[in-house]
């Protein structure tokens, strides 16, 4: 894949400029970069704070398959392969359906929107500052001590997974990048919140369209295609 990648000091949401960029026929592969965000967008409708120091980067994709939800899973390993290679020493996971966990603290985040004939894939990684997050602990590689190279840097190296992990899914299908998401996830007990209340159980797998399946405690099996879960 060629990335096509636009730098920005200051914009409101990097999501919202690679749409913009779509729907004016930009070409699979445009990436949008900026330094800061003043409305950066978090799953949800949350915010996502966005000082300077971190990465916020948005790419552009037009993939030929309608299963744009299994993107979630290629760019939460092409995030993990980063962290992984910046923190060699930290435990680095995977938490369903697409967070990045070091020694269990959020430090990413994935934002991914559709159009008609598009995917916007938006990443953000803590990589100098993290939020004090109500939510769930997060964390920065800054905070993990990780010797962090330039913003750009870790941007390339971060297009250059999402290219192998896109590659992977697109020429051997779901089950290779499913294998390796699952290889790397965080599993065991979970709570699962949705918006009528949470659900307890332990991780049991992850399906072909990337639902979430947990054991309940009554021995019955609940499949999830959204919600926040909580370790
Ligand atoms: C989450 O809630 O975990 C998702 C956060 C996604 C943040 C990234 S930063 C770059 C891109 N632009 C946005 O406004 N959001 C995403």
């Amino acid at each position: 894949m060629d990335w096509l990648i636009q730098r920005l000091e200051t914009t409101g949401s990097t999501n919202d400029d690679a749409k913009a960029a779509a729907e004016s026929g930009a070409p699979a592969g445009t990436v949008i970069w900026a330094l800061r965000q003043e409305s950066g967008r978090g799953r949800r409708g949350r915010a996502w704070s966005s000082p300077e120091g971190n990465l916020y980067c948005s790419v552009l994709l037009r993939p030929e398959t309608r299963n744009y939800g299994h993107f979630s899973f290629v760019a939460a390993l092409a995030i993990g392969d980063v962290v992984c290679d910046l923190l060699p020493k930290a435990q680095a996971e995977l938490k369903w359906p697409n967070d990045v966990l070091v020694n269990g603290k959020k430090i990413s985040g994935l934002l991914l929107e559709a159009g008609q004939g598009y995917l916007v894939i938006g990443m953000g990684l803590n990589v100098a500052h993290f939020p004090e997050n109500p939510l769930y602990p997060a964390t920065s590689l800054a905070a993990e001590n990780a010797v962090s190279p330039p913003l750009e840097t870790i941007l390339n190296a971060l297009l250059e997974n999402l290219g192998h992990w896109a590659e992977t899914l697109q020429k051997s299908g779901f089950e290779p990048v499913r294998e390796a998401w699952l290889a790397r996830a965080r599993k065991g007990e979970m709570r699962v919140r949705l918006p009528d209340g949470e659900i307890e159980g332990r991780f049991s797998d992850l399906d072909s369209d990337g639902n979430l399946h947990l054991l309940l405690p009554g021995g019955t099996t609940r499949k999830f295609a959204a919600g926040d879960v909580f370790f």
